[in-house]
C-alpha cells in the first residue's frame, strides 16, 4: 500500500538530473513542489523547515551532497558543502548520519568519479528509508492488532504526535506506517492528532495526510491528551523521534515527554517507531542531545486560512511579550514501552546494541 501515490516528498532524479521536494511551509493549503538546483537550496530547505521530520532532513541532506559535487567535485567544495549541511539543523540525527555515510564513500572516491558516487548513495538512503518504512510499519501492526482483538470492532484510539508520517519520511512515515497497514489491513483505528503548537505540525501536516489516506483522525489540542487517556479514551500513543540515544532516551518533538508522562500514569503503551539511523550510539543518554531553540516568533503567532482564502500569519500575544521554543524535549527510556524499528521490536534499553 501507499498513502499517496502522487505525491513525493523528495525525488532524485537519473545522475546528475533534477531534485524536487515537496515544500511543506505551504502545507495543508498549497501543494507546491521545488527543484534544490544547488547544495545552499538543499540547506535552506532543511533550515526553513520546506522539508523536516528526521529521515526526510537525513535524505535531503544527501542529495545536497550530490548536488555540491554535480557543481564541484573537489575535495574543498564537498567538506564545505558538508559543513553547511550539517550546520542547518542540530537534533535529528538523521542529518550528520547522512552527511557522514556520503563523506566516508566520497572521500575515497577519485573526484571524476565522485557524482555518480554521491547520486547512487543519495538513492540508496532513499531506497532503505522506504524499506525501513515498510518493515516498521510490519513489526507495528501486531501491536495495533493485540489492542483491536478485545475492542469487538471498535476502532484502536492512537494518539500522535507532531508529524511522523510520509511527510517525515520517503515512504509511509514512521508513527504512521503501522497505522496505515493496519488501515489497509481493515483494522479499525482512530488517530488523535496532537496539533503540536508552535508550528502545528499535527494539525497541518498529520491530519491532512490522514485524510487524504482515509484514515479515521480527530485534531486535539496539545492538553487534551491527558484527560483522554485517563477516560481509557486513548489504547495506545505511537510518536517518531529526532535521536534515540545509546540508553533508549527518546528526543521527539516538544511536549512528547508530556504525553509520556500522561501515558504512564494511565497504564498507555507508549511505543516510539524510528529507523536505526535515527539511534545515536554515541549519545551515552538522552539529556546530551542538542534541543533546537527555534526563537520566540512561532510561539507568538499562527498561521492559518482566512475567510477569503489568504494565508495569513497573525500574533496571538500582546506587543511587547517574550516566549521560550525549546523544539524538542527527552522522554527517558524507562517511559518508552517499545522502540518498533525496521529490525523489529526492541526494548528500549538495548537501542546502543542495535546499531554501530
Ligand atoms: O521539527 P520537525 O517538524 O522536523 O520535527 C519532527 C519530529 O519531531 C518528528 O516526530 C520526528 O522527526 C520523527 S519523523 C519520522
Amino acid at each position: 500500500m501507499t498513502t499517496d501515490t502522487e505525491l513525493q516528498t523528495i525525488e532524485l532524479g537519473d545522475i546528475g538530473g533534477e531534485i524536487r521536494i515537496l515544500d511543506q511551509t505551504l502545507l495543508p493549503f498549497q501543494v507546491e513542489h521545488r527543484t534544490l538546483a544547488s547544495w545552499e537550496e538543499a540547506a535552506e530547505a532543511i533550515k526553513v523547515m520546506r522539508v523536516r521530520g528526521a529521515p526526510l532532513i537525513g535524505a535531503t541532506a544527501a542529495c545536497g551532497m550530490a548536488l555540491a559535487i554535480r557543481s564541484d567535485p573537489s575535495d574543498a567544495a564537498m567538506f564545505k558543502a558538508a559543513d553547511g549541511l550539517r550546520k542547518t539543523r542540530p537534533t535529528a540525527v538523521n542529518l550528520q548520519w547522512a552527511v557522514e555515510r556520503c563523506l566516508s564513500i566520497l572521500a575515497c572516491t577519485k573526484p571524476e568519479h565522485r557524482l555518480e558516487v554521491a547520486w547512487k548513495e543519495a538513492a540508496l538512503i532513499i531506497a532503505e528509508d522506504k524499506a525501513a518504512n515498510r518493515a516498521i510499519g510490519e513489526y507495528g501492526v501486531p501491536l495495533i492488532k493485540a489492542l483491536a482483538e478485545p475492542l469487538g470492532g471498535e476502532p484502536v484510539r492512537i494518539l500522535t504526535h507532531c508529524n511522523a508520517g510520509w511527510l517525515a519520511t520517503t515512504h509511509l512515515g514512521t508513527a504512521t506506517a503501522p497505522i496505515y497497514l493496519a488501515h489497509a489491513q481493515g483494522i479499525p483505528v482512530h488517530v488523535l492528532v496532537d496539533e503540536t503548537r508552535p508550528r502545528s505540525q499535527g494539525a497541518a501536516l498529520t491530519a491532512w495526510e490522514l485524510e487524504r489516506a482515509g484514515v479515521p483522525c480527530d485534531v486535539i489540542a496539545d492538553n487534551a491528551g491527558g484527560l483522554l487517556m485517563q477516560r481509557g479514551e486513548v489504547h495506545m500513543v505511537i510518536t517518531g523521534a529526532d535521536r534515540v540515544a545509546a540508553n533508549g532516551d527518546v528526543c521527539n518533538k516538544i511536549g512528547t515527554y508530556l504525553k509520556a508522562l500522561a501515558a504512564r500514569e494511565s497504564g498507555v503503551p507508549f511505543c516510539v517507531s524510528v529507523p536505526t539511523s535515527t539511534i545515536d550510539p554515541a549519545m551515552a543518554d538522552g539529556f546530551g542531545i542538542p534541543i533546537e531553540d527555534r526563537g520566540p516568533d512561532e510561539v507568538l503567532h499562527a498561521t492559518g486560512l482566512d475567510p477569503e482564502g489568504t494565508v495569513r500569519t497573525i500574533r496571538t500575544a500582546a506587543e511587547g511579550v517574550s516566549a521560550l521554543n525549546p523544539a524538542f524535549d527527552i522522554t527517558p527510556a524507562g517511559m518508552v514501552t517499545t522502540l518498533i524499528t525496521e529490525r523489529g521490536l526492541i526494548k528500549p534499553q538495548h537501542a546502543g546494541h542495535i546499531v554501530g
